[in-house]
């Protein structure tokens, strides 16, 4: 049975980062669903948000970061994210990461919405790609490190003993063969990222399906603040969709530079609903765009580049520059048919300062992770910055608590036949995916809430079912996580009757701080407001 210091389930920046820094201290498996580059973090396009400028200050991203997030803010995460970020991206910098210069040959600073000071550090705008590239590169040669590709952890290994649970490792399918593995560890290190799949319509590639998240869950793990999910404003609008296909990313650095939403007859609307207008935070933008489309029964916006030109565009963006044309979007108008899609989860499994969930031995960060930094809403280009910081922190208290890994059972097959009813995997993946999208989106209300709990409820009988008859397959793997992950958001949505952030309910439009200036919080079903 393979056994290894620090196991790490996940290939993005969270991942990687962390095996890097963990890779000091004793051996690392890396274990990941699809090639090691295939994350969130491949597309990612603004950038990482650090103070560089000479304008800016520490207190100032602080300042931002903590009104963005709606009174939920853990002031502490905010702070060491902050602190520790600008260190860590010239680390990154230093590690051949391209990031964009500047004339005077300083780090080029983008602007995104909520941030009062431009500070988004950028590789034109594939900075996601650029990052996961230098990561991936210094990790496939380390000789303390060994990358598992296409192996797909499906559940964590837990001992209990009364109130208290550790985690030994994780049962992994290897995609190519349909064996699984159970991999006994130290430490294990959840990074797979976000859920954007559990929507319609999401940024997110398909390995976005809630893994971590759901394995915690079902581990034991408190789970923390799922329905904070954050709608991007614009997504290219496309008139036919295949089921899977990621909704392209128009980057909020294009409004940065001048791009401004306006309706099909040019007319501007942000200064309506925001004195930021634009550049507001993103679920102000997103539901603004919602009302829009609503009151006019328009299937898109626009966003307006013309003032910044098609030269400086196309030569600031290559990558969207790119992507439309593949599209066939013209852009000779100077218009982009936006929409809002799914784009991050601000929940996830509930971490302290250090990455230490409340399961011994089990440490998360990146998106899978809650540690409080973006509270009810995330500003732009926090996320990749959290990410570094947080398993960069991780990788050094686990560190402190490595012991030798334990024995483990082996995975149990019994009674697992191939199943010839695939279709209840399709047929229910779209289910939920549509029901999420209609019922559970960017407004929310007592009773598409109480609707979508219904329906849920019946599909996630369906699937534990089949999920116990049959022989795992990586499809059905991630199905079961999808539905858990609409379960927890479905749950934490319907306790907060109140609107903060990116929840937003028509039958509590209010805030409500007396009540709900708190994290949601979820164990085994039983919801806690902290
Ligand atoms: P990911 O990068 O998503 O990595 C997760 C990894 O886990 C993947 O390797 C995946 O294959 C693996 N995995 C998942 N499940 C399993 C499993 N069961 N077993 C094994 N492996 C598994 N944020 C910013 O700060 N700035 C930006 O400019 C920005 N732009 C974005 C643009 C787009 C289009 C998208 C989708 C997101 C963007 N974000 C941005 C958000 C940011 O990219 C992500 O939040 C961040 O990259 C998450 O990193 P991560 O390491 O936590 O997860
Ligand atoms: C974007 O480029 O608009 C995405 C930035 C982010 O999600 O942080």
């Amino acid at each position: 049975m393979p056994s290894t210091d620090f196991l790490v389930i996940g290939s993005g920046i969270a991942g990687l980062t962390f095996a890097l820094k963990a890779a000091e201290h004793g051996k690392v498996t890396i274990v990941t669903k699809k090639d090691d580059t295939e994350s969130n973090t491949n597309y990612a396009q603004g950038g990482v948000a650090a103070v560089f400028g000479s304008d800016d200050g520490l207190e100032d991203h602080i300042r931002d970061t903590i009104e963005g997030g709606a009174g939920l803010c853990n002031p502490e995460a905010v702070r060491a994210m902050v602190s520790e970020g600008p260190a860590l991206v010239q680390e990154l910098s230093q590690m051949g990461v391209g990031f964009t210069m500047n004339t005077q040959g300083g780090l080029d600073l983008g602007k995104e919405g909520g941030h009062s000071k431009r500070r988004i550090v950028h590789a034109k705008d594939y900075t996601g790609f650029e990052i996961e590239r230098a990561l991936v590169a210094k990790t496939r040669g380390h000789s303390n490190i060994t990358v598992l590709e296409h192996h797909l952890a499906i559940d964590l290994i837990t001992d209990r003993q009364g109130e208290r649970i550790s985690c030994l490792g994780a049962y992994v399918l290897d995609t190519r063969n349909g064996e699984i593995e159970g991999h006994s560890a130290g430490i294990t290190f959840l990074a797979t990222g976000g859920g954007g799949q559990v929507y319609l319509h999401t940024t997110n590639p398909a390995i976005a399906t809630g893994d971590g998240i759901a394995m915690a869950y079902r581990a034991g793990a408190t789970i923390a603040n799922m329905e904070f999910v954050q709608f991007h404003p614009t997504t290219l609008y496309q008139s036919s969709f295949e089921e899977n296909e990621r909704s392209f990313l128009i980057s909020e650095a294009v409004r940065g530079e001048g791009g401004v939403l306006c309706d099909k007859s040019g007319r501007r609307f942000m200064s309506g609903y925001h004195p930021k207008a634009d550049l507001a935070p993103r679920d102000v933008v997103a539901r603004a765009i919602d009302s829009e489309l609503k009151a006019s029964g328009e299937i898109c916006a626009f966003l307006d580049i013309s003032s910044i030109g098609q030269d400086k565009f196309q030569k600031r963006f290559p990558n969207i520059f790119q992507g439309c044309q593949q599209r066939v979007i013209d852009l000779s108008r100077g218009l982009i048919p936006v929409v809002p899609a799914a784009h991050y989860l601000c929940g996830g499994v509930r971490t302290d300062l250090w990455g230490r969930s409340d399961i011994k031995r089990l440490y998360s960060a990146g998106e899978t992770a809650c540690t409080g930094a973006h509270g009810a809403n995330r500003l732009a280009s926090n996320s990749l910055l959290e990410a570094l910081v947080f398993a960069a922190r991780a990788a050094q208290a686990s560190s402190d608590e490595l012991k030798s890994p334990d024995n483990i059972q082996p995975w149990d097959y019994v009674g697992s036949v191939q199943s010839r009813e695939r279709v209840v995997v399709s047929h229910n993946l779209h289910a939920v995916r549509l029901l999420m999208w209609n019922y559970v989106g960017i407004v929310r209300s007592d009773t598409r809430l109480a609707m979508a709990k219904k329906r849920l409820q019946a599909i996630a009988g369906e699937i534990r079912d089949y999920y116990w008859k049959y022989r795992v397959t990586a499809d059905l793997v991630e199905l079961r996580n999808l539905v858990s992950l609409a379960g927890l958001i479905i749950d934490c949505a319907d306790s907060r009757q109140e609107s903060r952030g990116l929840h937003y309910t028509q039958d509590h439009s209010e805030r409500d701080d007396r009540h709900f200036r708190r994290d949601t919080l979820i164990n085994s079903g039983r919801i806690n407001l902290s």
